[in-house]
């Protein structure tokens, strides 16, 4: 099968991490790649790092890891940079997200030191919560969009970069619905020129790196992207892109259990989730124009999967609340409760109940590098606009327009993994699996 390979251009050289937000995400994405760059820790949680890919049938035994199957780019190339409103290094950063043990921390110290905030493209207008100085000024968004541009191209030639990668890892921003000035890239560029409101700094960054032709992810709710001025440009320019809002914690757990109450025909009455945490993640989404940008992510997912039109008695009149409290005690150390009603044999009703304390960061930080590997990995390859094969790590999956997207978590896997089969040119595994008994 292998003849039918895909072309994929040689992962060599240097590839540069670009990213908005050096926060509590970015920066333990950052120290935990140290780490493990040194040895010191493991990237648990890393499909790249830890995954397998099963080929063939199951009688030849062919299990390869994913990072030896298709050719990514190796930790000892990345080299980090990024934006924030606040000048804090990333080590300064880390040790105030307070995530990740300081002893840890100071191993990778200078490394993560090094890593020094460019000022970001921010205005409190789509974050009421947060108030930085370390923010540029221009005469438009379109000036704005320029000064990023400039920040890559600095980087990319101060560090002798092969090829770069964008992962959005910024504060959620109010909630915005596409506007006419979304809906093409002459307008959008109209837009940027004449500073239109509709225009937020996600959507700044973005634009920067497609200009750029970087790849782009969005590990925030927010629209950035998913609009069809930044897709044109994204198809022009042959770059891959793919958000939105990385899949951890609670929503996770949803698209683990809800695929499996439904592949039994269990009914669902109710699901009720709310959370405490107190990091700056949790204060920013106290704003309710912020918080609606992320209730609309983490509320889409079970209708998707239950499918309530096509199982009426089952889903067709379940309460689903999600509720996330600013808790200032807890630190990043997030609790996230889940009732959930359901029904069985002849109406019976049961109950589950999730407690789960988990840290958000620490569940994020692996997606973002598998997120980071396998965009470079897509760009070689001539893979552009929507990927919908990363749905694997998204809350709110971006797909074709007129398609509704995949959040069932196996399905999302077999869809990752059958993409790479399909890269290397191995048959597609459908688990059909007659032929062992003929
Ligand atoms: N598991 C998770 O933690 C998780 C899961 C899904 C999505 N997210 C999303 O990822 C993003 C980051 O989460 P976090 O926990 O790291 O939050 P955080 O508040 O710790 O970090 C966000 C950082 O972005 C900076 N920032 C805000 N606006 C900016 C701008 N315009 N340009 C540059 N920097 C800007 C802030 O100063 C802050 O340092 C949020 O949008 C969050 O909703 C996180």
């Amino acid at each position: 099968m292998t003849e039918n390979r895909v072309r994929i251009s040689p992962a060599d050289g240097k590839l540069g991490v670009l990213i908005p937000g050096l926060g509590a995400v970015g920066t333990t994405f950052i120290a935990g790649v140290e780490a493990v760059k040194k040895g010191i820790a493991q990237p648990i949680g890393s499909l790249t790092q830890l995954g397998t890919i099963r080929l063939g049938k199951r009688t030849e035994h062919r299990v390869p890891t994913i990072r030896d199957f298709v050719p990514l780019a190796e930790l000892d190339d990345l080299v980090f940079g990024g934006w924030d409103i606040f000048e804090d290094n990333g080590y300064e950063a880390a040790l105030k997200a307070g995530v990740l043990d300081p002893r840890l921390l100071d191993q990778v110290r200078p490394e993560v030191e090094s890593v020094r905030p460019w000022k970001a493209v921010f205005s409190q207008d789509y974050v009421k919560k947060l108030d930085g100085r370390h923010v540029k000024t221009g005469a438009s968004k379109m000036d704005l969009a320029e000064q990023v541009m400039a920040d890559i191209d600095g980087f990319r030639q101060a560090h002798g970069l092969e090829r770069l990668v964008m992962i959005l890892c910024a504060s959620t921003e109010v909630f915005l619905t596409p506007q006419p000035v979304h809906q093409s890239l002459e307008a959008f560029e109209r837009g940027l020129r004449e500073s239109d409101a509709a225009i937020a700094p996600s959507m700044i960054y973005a634009y920067a790196a497609l200009r750029r032709g970087i790849p782009f992810a969005n590990g925030a709710p927010n629209l950035t992207v998913d609009i069809p001025a930044l897709l044109e440009l994204a198809d022009s320019q042959g770059v891959p892109v793919c958000g939105k809002d990385f899949k951890t914690g609670q929503t996770l757990m949803k698209t683990i259990l809800a695929p499996g109450l439904k592949s039994r025909m269990i009914g669902l009455a109710g699901w009720f989730s709310t959370n405490i945490l107190g990091n700056r993640d949790g204060e920013v989404l106290d704003d309710p124009d912020s918080f609606k940008t992320k209730e609309e992510s983490k509320l889409s997912v079970l209708d998707q999967i239950l499918q309530p039109r096509l199982y009426p008695d089952l889903y067709g009149d379940f309460t689903h609340k999600v509720r996330i409290n600013y808790y200032p005690p807890r630190g990043d150390n997030k609790e996230g409760w889940d009732n959930i009603d359901i029904f069985g044999w002849l109406g019976h009703p049961m109950q589950i109940k999730i407690d789960f304390l988990c840290r958000d960061s620490i569940l994020a930080a692996p997606l973002v590098l598998d997120l980071v590997l396998f965009l470079d990995l897509a760009q070689r390859s001539g893979m552009r606009g929507i990927q919908e094969w990363l749905s694997f790590y998204f809350k709110s999956p971006m797909c074709a327009p007129g398609l509704y997207p995949e959040h069932d978590l196996f399905i999302q896997l077999m869809k990752l993994k059958n993409t790479l089969r399909h890269l290397r040119g191995e048959e597609l595994i459908t688990h059909l699996g007659m032929e062992y008994y003929d």
